[in-house]
């Protein structure tokens, strides 16, 4: 048994660190198990981009803490969202990771099958045994909501308000809620998705996308472009704040050579500028002026994280084929650098080195209180 203090570690004597969690909270199965059940299966989850399922039928299966989770859109064209799970003996239903069925989901082991609302519309025998209820033997439903064009499904008997755990987060960051309506992220068509592996514990991906102390190392490409990141303090360090494109650089590009039309809405004071946000537990979105660019994790066991990077531009863009690799490649390489420097960190979490944690710079304590936050979700109970 894990005991989870509400303060994990005793204060450093300098009083410009503070203490990080200790090594065993991104490392230990139990601790894992806890965020699993009061985070990923709690809170609102971004599984995927709406225009994936494109088509009355489609479906995406993501997992979501423990859960697996199927995505799909009715004939009306609705999203919805089950547990993946049959109502009968209790086979997954769609093995695959996104499909297209015509008009119902059928499981593969009895037939029991569902129609794309969830109902139970057949199964052998099925009319021999009138007394069967086909709507409670339907699939059970996940809460579903949409933002920025991604589905957003959570787990709760009774989900917390979206407004107060998810929409609230772009104020909280940018200042105004009606900043990041600018870029109308909804209507913007995927010019590029990658998804990367990761061997790290996902608060490791977190903490690490919540600072810059680490810009001027690791991100020369990413520098180059916003020369003030060179100074190790992240855009998410300042409400409002976004860091301004370097005097040469023409756009949000790997070489700083021109990016694309400034999408509509985006104000002056936003042009020329990136905005970096994290929507807890696992959604980073950010924002420049001809494009953004979205991450969503997958927190899939203490020390593997799949992480889901979509490249986002007007839907002209996309649509006339126009070359978009020079913005992938810009954050494609810090995706890379930072997932590199979490898998470099990982092995270390269980090293006696980490047993009571490292240290938070000044400009790092922010991160500090996303560990008490994940401290807090957790009760300060046992684990
Ligand atoms: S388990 Fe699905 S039909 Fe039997
Ligand atoms: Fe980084």
């Amino acid at each position: 048994m894990t005991t989870i203090p509400m303060s994990p570690v005793p204060l450093p004597d300098s009083p410009s660190l503070i203490s990080t969690l200790p090594g065993h909270y991104y490392t230990d199965p139990e601790i894992f198990r806890q965020e699993q059940e009061h985070l990923f299966e709690s809170m609102w989850f971004c599984a995927v981009r709406s225009d994936d399922l494109d088509k009355p039928g489609a479906f995406r299966t993501v997992q979501v803490g423990r859960e697996n989770v199927i995505i799909t859109r009715t004939r009306k064209g609705e999203l919805r969202a089950f547990l993946n799970i049959c109502r009968h003996r209790g086979a997954r239903l769609c093995m695959e990771e996104a499909g297209e069925v015509r008009r119902s989901l059928q499981c593969p082991y009895h037939a029991w099958t569902y129609d794309l609302d969830g109902k139970l519309i057949a199964a052998p025998n099925l009319i021999k045994m009138p007394d069967v209820d086909r709507v409670e033997y339907g699939l059970i439903k996940v809460s579903l909501r949409e933002w920025l064009g991604y589905a957003w499904v959570c787990l709760a008997d009774e989900p917390p308000s979206f407004e107060e755990t998810v929409t609230h987060a772009a104020v909280e960051r940018l200042g105004d809620p009606a900043a990041i309506e600018h870029y109308g992220t909804e209507n913007l068509a995927l010019g590029k998705r990658i998804t990367y592996d990761v061997k790290a514990n996902w608060k490791l991906i977190v903490e690490n996308f919540m600072e810059c102390y680490h810009c001027a190392t690791i991100h020369p490409e990413l520098t180059d472009v916003l020369p003030e990141f060179a100074e190790g303090y992240a855009a998410q360090y300042y409400v409002g704040h976004g860091a301004e494109f370097g005097a040469e650089v023409k756009g949000f590009t790997v070489d700083g050579s021109e990016g694309f039309a400034k999408l509509p809405q985006v104000s002056a004071d936003q042009d020329r500028r990136y905005y970096a946000m994290t929507v807890k537990p696992t959604v980073f979105i950010n924002l420049v002026p001809d494009h953004v660019i979205l991450h969503r994790m997958f927190p899939l066991a203490e020390d593997r994280t799949v992480v889901e990077c979509d490249w986002l531009y007007a839907p002209e863009v996309v649509a006339s084929g126009a070359d978009v690799s020079k913005s992938v490649e810009l954050f494609h390489r810090v995706n890379e650098q930072d997932f590199e420097a979490c898998e470099r960190t990982q092995p270390a979490m269980t090293s006696r080195a980490y047993r009571k944690g490292g240290v938070l710079v000044p400009n790092e304590h922010h991160i500090g209180i996303f560990h008490e936050w994940v401290l807090e979700r957790l009760g300060g109970g046992h684990a």
